[in-house]
């Protein structure tokens, strides 16, 4: 066999005929402040990604996805398997800080007006995977099978229940029946594990093609004429890398000394008990509280629907070439109160669902 190019010996990465990738990868070039602490969080949110995904890998071996097992192998995998305890620890805190950091990066790109043309679609990809997320952290709370994951579950379905005209259907899909047993764990763990991830990533690949194609943003000065750029590898990579090393790290020390938690068995009798929301769904909650009987909706469909569309429209309403957050002072007026009345609404979630139960 002619294991040779001309009359030199053929590489390992010629052999493997990688040549041609590792080469397209040597050409790639960033501009230099994208390793700036500017744009931290992007970088951090891949981070996040890929230790999620492989914890969550590692976690598919010992887990269960049946009522009555599902318990077990989880307690099992957090108290008895070696390092358990950490592998699920940095999926719990990954994904916590992991909602963070999206918000952090999503108000990055407004307050820099990254939005703007012509990355309109580089936003607009940001967003449907930043509403995709949450599908994906409410599929993954069922399957522990703890109280908590249980009757959260409850909550959420009753809400989609009360959606019109779809609610009902979409209920019988997602649980297969009337109740959250066999079937609905099933599926939720399908959804939770291959089909919302492949989505994830499929909507991270348009987001990166974006990114590549229409750059990223300059600054805000506009001056571009003299924007320095390093090799994305090995320069650019090798950050990440060292990124990844850091996080990895400080969430598995994190999650040695402060297991995640686990509560008790669920009891799908017991329904007394009542699950207090996750931090990043209270603003939701409040409004599901406050719109009741026949105005649910307003809270439960038509603001949340109303917010995401606003989202994704942004970069077509608001699409002067004006970037900078000094000169776009009514789109920041409008944004800070809707912020303000996220806190507010967020504020007083805690203090219902968290305080009252204090007192
Ligand atoms: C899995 C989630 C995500 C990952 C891994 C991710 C990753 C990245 C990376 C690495 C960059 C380039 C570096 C930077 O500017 O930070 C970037 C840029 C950007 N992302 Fe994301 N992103 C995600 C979600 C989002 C979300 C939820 C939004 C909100 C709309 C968003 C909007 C943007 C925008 C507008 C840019 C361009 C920034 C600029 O050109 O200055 N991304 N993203």
């Amino acid at each position: 066999m002619n294991n040779t190019t001309g009359n030199r010996s053929e590489t390992w990465l010629e052999r493997l005929a990688l040549d041609g990738i590792v080469t397209r990868l040597k050409e790639l070039t960033v501009p230099a402040d994208a390793l700036t602490w500017n744009r931290f969080f992007g970088a951090l949110l891949l981070v996040l990604l890929v230790l999620v995904f492989l914890t969550g890998a590692f976690m598919a071996f010992y887990y269960s996805p049946a009522p009555g097992s599902a318990y077990d192998s989880v307690d099992y995998a957090l108290f008895t398997l070696p390092f358990g305890d950490v592998i699920k620890g940095i999926h719990h805190y990954g994904w916590n800080l992991f909602l963070i950091v999206m918000g952090l990066h999503l108000v990055r790109g407004f307050i820099f007006g990254a939005y703007k043309p012509p990355r309109q679609f580089v936003w607009v990809s940001g967003i449907f995977i930043m509403l995709l997320v949450p599908a994906i952290v409410i599929t993954g709370d069922l399957l522990p099978w703890d109280q908590k994951g249980y009757w959260s579950t409850q909550v959420r379905i009753s809400i989609i229940g009360s959606v019109p005209f779809v609610g009902d259907f979409m209920v019988r899909l997602l649980q297969g029946g009337p109740l959250t047993g066999i079937v609905a764990l099933t599926r939720f763990y399908v959804l939770h594990i291959l089909f919302l991830p492949c989505l994830l990533i499929f909507l991270l690949v348009i987001h990166f093609h974006f990114i590549g194609h229409r750059g990223l943003s300059g600054p805000l000065s506009g001056n571009t004429t003299s924007r320095p750029i390093v090799s994305f590898f090995p320069v650019m990579f090798n950050r990440w890398l060292i990124l990844f090393l850091s996080v990895t790290l400080l969430l598995g020390f994190i999650s040695w000394y402060w297991p995640a938690p686990l509560g008790d068995p669920a009891d799908p009798t017991d329904s007394t008990y009542v699950p207090k929301p996750e931090w990043w769904v209270l603003f939701l909650n409040q409004l599901v509280t406050i719109f009741k009987g026949p105005l649910s909706v307003i809270g439960s469909v038509i603001i949340p629907a109303g917010l995401a569309g606003l989202l994704i429209a942004l970069p077509f309403i608001d699409s002067s070439p004006e970037r900078h957050p000094a000169r776009r002072k009514k789109v920041m007026l409008v944004a800070a109160m809707m912020a303000i009345a996220l806190v507010v609404l967020s504020i007083m979630g805690y203090l219902e669902h968290f305080r009252a139960s204090h007192s």
